[in-house]
């Protein structure tokens, strides 16, 4: 097999027609998490475009920025903190909330996940409108920290989302 990280998950990245809704073509990545040579050279990758940026926190997007986050932080000897879907952490949070296509959704983080000065690594499956991203940036600099980049599996161009994150440096493996 092929070791070019673009072409994997081209292979590895299923589509799913529909779902969660009518019309839209979901990115499914269970097929990459189940291959171990494909999902370890896929962190590998991530990890090396970020050389040599110095991270201390790999900040991972609910839910399949946890799987791919969590690796990725052991690799760069960086902690790990979840930002998650509103109500799900114990401790006191920080939240943005952003606009959907219909509605709006809320994220958090603790309020003391990032130090102040802290260099952060944001990393996710999928950039698609960029309203995730963009709250994360938000909480991470809200809490004091640098984010030194976001890292995404793919990118969904045709929905833009790299224009509402023209401040920040974003590495992409691959794009559709
Ligand atoms: C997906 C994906 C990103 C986000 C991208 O997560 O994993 O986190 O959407 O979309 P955006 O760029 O338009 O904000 P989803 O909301 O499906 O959450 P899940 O991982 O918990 O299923």
């Amino acid at each position: 097999m092929s070791l070019d990280v673009t072409d994997l998950l081209h292979k590895r990245v299923r589509d799913i027609p529909d779902y969660p809704t009518p019309g839209v073509v979901f990115k499914d990545i269970t097929p990459l998490l189940a291959d171990p040579e494909g999902f370890s050279h896929v962190i590998r990758a991530l990890v090396d475009r970020c050389a040599p940026t110095e991270i201390d926190l790999v900040v991972g997007l609910e839910a399949r920025g946890f799987i791919l986050g969590s690796p990725a932080a052991l690799a760069l000897g960086a902690g790990f903190v979840p930002i998650r879907k509103a109500g799900k952490l114990p401790a006191r949070v920080l939240q943005e909330t952003y606009d959907l296509e219909y509605g709006t959704a809320t994220v958090e983080m603790h309020t003391d996940a990032v130090a102040p000065g802290s260099r952060v690594l944001i990393v996710d499956d999928v950039l698609a409108t960029g309203g995730t991203a963009r709250a994360a940036v938000e909480l991470v600099r809200r809490a004091g920290g640098t984010v030194v980049g976001l890292s995404v599996l793919l990118e969904l161009s045709f929905l833009n989302g790299r224009e509402r994150l023209s401040d920040v440096v974003l590495h992409t493996l691959a794009t559709v």
